[in-house]
């Protein structure tokens, strides 16, 4: 890793290829998704525990920043925090001084200023926790919890630890991300995480006005018809509608997009019989998932919930090993320059 590597990675890896920051997938091999995958791998079972603890991040604090609202998110990087055994500090945007028109970096100026460790960030604007990245002092760890429609690595990584669960390995997997792919920051990280992973084949299915423009370069094929785009399938993604960002008109109406893409018994029935259906949640019953698919036997909707949990305890004692490590560099950077 050089300085002038124009990749991401030159903010997210040490010189010595370790975890700093968790920013995006983008530049990550497959070495490292699958030590993070191993990794949680190893926390699931202090989940498991009657006292869920490990000691890795005592005496860490960690700033929980979501200026976007979140259930799912929040939550687990809290409970992975604390069963870091972190300080946790959750900042509640709504009733902080950022309502008062303080800037984002006067707000991480002041909680440097109280020694956080580590910023777990969510935010509408695409790039913001790299922003943060590039600005914060050095050992503090920037954590991605989702930035616009760019990214959203730790959902796209306990996604990959809940097919690696139940399909043992992405060689030879068949997946489809179905919906909303063109707002979806969710979709865009599934993608290069399974590509990067060795899925055979990534296929989103969308109406064309819920996609981006050349899809196809960010490593996927593309089908209209759901019907055609179900078959031969391992798993199956369904998106949430984001009408939050939808800007126009881009669906005749929520009926007829349930009508075409929402999935229910018949259109899973086309799918392989053992195929695992997916929702990174927040799920709109009826808009694009049927209830009982979504409570059905091939739902693994909550097992992602709870794998959530153990991907983040990994990404954050990595970020934060490789934090200690590039300070022990530092420092002995500094003595040899004195010697
Ligand atoms: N999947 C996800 O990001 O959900 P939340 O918005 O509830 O965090």
């Amino acid at each position: 890793m050089t300085e002038t590597d124009p990749s991401p990675n030159h903010l997210q890896l040490t010189r010595g290829g370790q975890l700093r920051h968790f920013l995006t997938l983008d530049g990550l091999s497959r070495p490292l998704l699958t030590d993070i995958l191993d990794t949680a791998d190893s926390f699931i079972e202090v989940g498991a525990r009657s006292i869920k603890k490990v000691p890795l991040l005592r005496g860490r604090t960690v700033a929980n920043l979501f200026f976007e609202s979140s259930t799912r998110t929040r939550s687990t990087f809290e409970l992975a925090a604390k069963r870091l055994s972190a300080d946790v500090l959750n900042l509640d945007i709504s009733t902080s001084a950022t309502s008062k028109g303080e800037s984002l970096s006067d707000t991480l100026l002041n909680l440097e200023a109280m020694a956080s460790d580590m910023f777990v960030v969510r935010h509408s604007q695409s790039g913001a926790p790299h922003f943060i990245a590039e600005s914060v002092t050095p050992g503090v760890a920037i954590i991605n919890a989702g930035d616009g429609r760019h990214a959203h690595p730790t959902q796209a990584m306990l996604d990959m630890l809940t097919i690696r669960q139940h399909k043992k390995q992405f060689e030879g997997l068949k997946v489809a991300i179905v919906g909303d792919v063109l707002h979806s920051r969710v979709a865009r990280s599934q993608i290069r995480a399974l590509n990067e992973l060795g899925a055979e084949e990534v296929r989103v299915i969308a109406p064309g006005t819920l996609l981006p423009r050349d899809v196809e370069e960010l490593g996927c094929t593309v089908e209209y018809d759901m019907a055609r785009g179900m078959k031969d399938l391992d798993v199956v993604i369904m998106l949430r509608l984001q009408k939050e960002r939808m800007e126009g008109a881009l669906l005749p109406s929520e009926r007829e997009f349930y009508r075409l893409y929402g999935l229910n018994q018949e259109k899973l029935a086309l799918a392989k019989p053992d195929c695992i259906v997916m929702h990174p949640g927040p799920i709109n019953r009826g808009v694009e998932i049927e209830s009982a698919v979504a409570d059905g036997r091939q739902s693994v909707i909550l097992n992602q919930v709870t794998n959530g949990i153990a991907v983040r305890m990994a990404v954050m004692s990595m970020a934060m090993s490789g934090q200690m490590a590039e300070r022990q560099q530092r420092q002995l950077e500094q003595q040899e320059g004195r010697a």
